[in-house]
């Protein structure tokens, strides 16, 4: 499978938002990764339905929206209508994942699930066949610019081998922590989508800086 490049945009100037998303797609950007946060399940507090629905209007880059909120049921429609073409929630966030996948996969877009560094793989050994995408993290979620937790590259590979034992394709996507160093060691592990935040919002050229990434990856 072609490995994709989602930047986060976290941490862009939102001053000059428009500016900063044309950045990303003239570097050759796959999707674009929207971190919901509410001050809640992670310390900090993003943006709302309004701001992806803004973006959406603008870019037509898929935009893949990882939900870090408490009782994402509630919040799932909202992003849905905002134009979130990947809705990716917590397992730490949901008592009935199940059923919040099922209504995902059922609105007709694509469902993702995301693990924190401690949750380990057997969580979704009942709900692997119903998704798109299973994130690991590899920070701990709530901010950008942490640094990478190196216990994930053994998780990643285990992930890799549980979703090759599938009939169904799932892609294998990881966030936080990544740079121009350790990404070789994440596709040679197994991902396939890397989420990346700081690495490229913060360098003096984000675009030379996706470019880079995406000659790595491909
Ligand atoms: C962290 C978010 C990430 C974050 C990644 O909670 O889920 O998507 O933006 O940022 P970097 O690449 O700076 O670690
Ligand atoms: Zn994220």
């Amino acid at each position: 499978m072609t490995k994709k490049l989602a930047p986060s945009i976290l941490d862009v100037d939102f001053t000059c938002l428009e500016r900063e998303l044309r950045k990303i797609e003239s570097g050759g950007a796959d999707l674009l990764h929207l971190d919901i946060m509410d001050g809640n399940f992670v310390p900090n507090i993003s943006f709302g339905p309004r701001i992806v629905e803004s973006i959406k209007s603008i870019t037509s880059l898929p935009l893949e929206v990882h939900l870090m909120v408490e009782r994402p049921e509630n919040h799932i429609k909202s992003f849905i209508n905002a134009g979130g073409d990947i809705i990716i929630v917590h397992y730490e966030t949901s008592k009935h994942l199940d059923r919040l996948i099922q209504n995902i996969n059922e609105a007709g877009v694509k469902s993702g699930i995301a693990l924190n560094p401690a949750t380990t793989l057997s969580v979704i050994e009942y709900l692997i066949n119903k998704i798109d995408i299973l994130l690991l993290m590899t920070v701990n979620p709530g901010f950008g610019g942490q640094k990478f937790i190196p216990e994930m590259i053994t998780k990643i590979e285990k992930a890799r081998k549980i979703i090759d034992n599938q009939k169904k394709s799932i892609s294998l996507e990881v966030d936080g922590g990544i740079n121009l160093d350790n990404i070789s060691k994440l596709i040679k592990a197994g991902a396939e989508i890397i989420v990346a935040g700081q690495i490229i919002s913060k360098s003096a050229n984000p675009e030379m800086t996706i470019k880079k990434i995406k000659n790595i990856l491909n």
